[in-house]
């Protein structure tokens, strides 16, 4: 399908509308605008390899798990293992990225290990933080449906099309999940393991805006960048409506599920 260098949506553009934005050439808006894909893409692919890491984690060491719970866990692990296929697919067959030769996420092994160690301790930490990032890719899904208006018009939409109906399953399933097995898990970990996992997020947030930054722009210098960084990583949580989208439906979700631990639970929507 057709993603290729001539393509470019200024609204899907990290900083559209600001006066850093205006101050670009139109080949650095193309390139900001595929390294934002690529980051959202490789973002996918290392949070679905968590929860599947948490889900495979939590079911190797738990006991008596009901017969309900064990088989939403498979279904969902192995749903997710799909995704993050779909995702790395698409960065490897588009050109455009040079994905092979220049990656986000998928080099970065101490981020990796700094996550597994959290979720080693505390598998049930992801369950929430997931639902958060679940609800990202619904949002974001609908953020750039506005611009791509029919599911097969590229592979990018398609793919984030396909992936937003299991998504949108999976963020109440997440709270169900944690409210079967946060007492048997212990609350006490859970917690300590949820603010610990967003804290990692808010690193994985700068050291990807860095690197969009650092590929975009090779030629600034490191104080610079920092700047753009800063900027970009509050436009990515605060400005674009997919991530402003997703505070609001899991602060729905908090409501209407009433989680256990829900009130020591509630900086996940902040
Ligand atoms: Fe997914
Ligand atoms: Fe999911």
């Amino acid at each position: 399908m057709n993603f290729s260098t001539g393509h470019y949506i200024p609204e899907l553009t990290p900083l559209y509308g600001s006066r850093e934005f205006e101050s670009l050439s139109l080949d650095k808006r193309h390139k900001f605008f595929f390294e934002y894909i690529k980051l959202v893409a490789e973002g996918l692919v290392l949070f679905e390899q968590l929860l599947a890491f948490g889900i495979w984690h939590f079911r190797k060491n738990a006991k008596f798990l009901d017969e309900e719970v064990l088989a939403s866990l498979s279904q969902f692990a192995l749903e997710e293992h799909y995704h993050s296929q779909g995702f790395r697919h698409f960065l490897y067959v588009h050109d455009v990225f040079d994905w092979k030769n220049n990656k986000i996420y998928a080099d970065s092994s101490r981020l990796k290990k700094l996550f597994a160690f959290v979720i080693k301790k505390a598998p049930t930490c992801v369950f929430l933080p997931g639902a958060k990032l679940e609800a990202f890719s619904v949002c974001y899904y609908k953020m750039i449906k506005k611009y791509y208006t029919a599911e097969e018009m590229n592979s990018w939409v398609h793919l984030n099309y396909i992936h937003q109906i299991d998504e949108a399953f999976h963020i109440p399933l997440e709270f169900d999940l944690h409210n079967s097995v946060i007492s048997n898990a212990g609350p006490v970990k859970t917690i300590i393991g949820s603010i610990s996992f967003i804290l990692l997020l808010q690193i994985a947030l700068i050291q990807g805006s860095y690197k969009v930054i650092s590929n975009v722009f090779p030629e600034y210098s490191f104080p610079k960048r920092i700047f753009w960084m800063i900027k970009m990583a509050r436009w990515s949580v605060r400005t674009s409506s997919a991530y402003k989208e997703a505070r609001q439906i899991v602060r729905q979700q908090f409501n209407s599920k009433n989680p256990k631990w829900g009130k020591v639970l509630s900086f996940i929507y902040w």
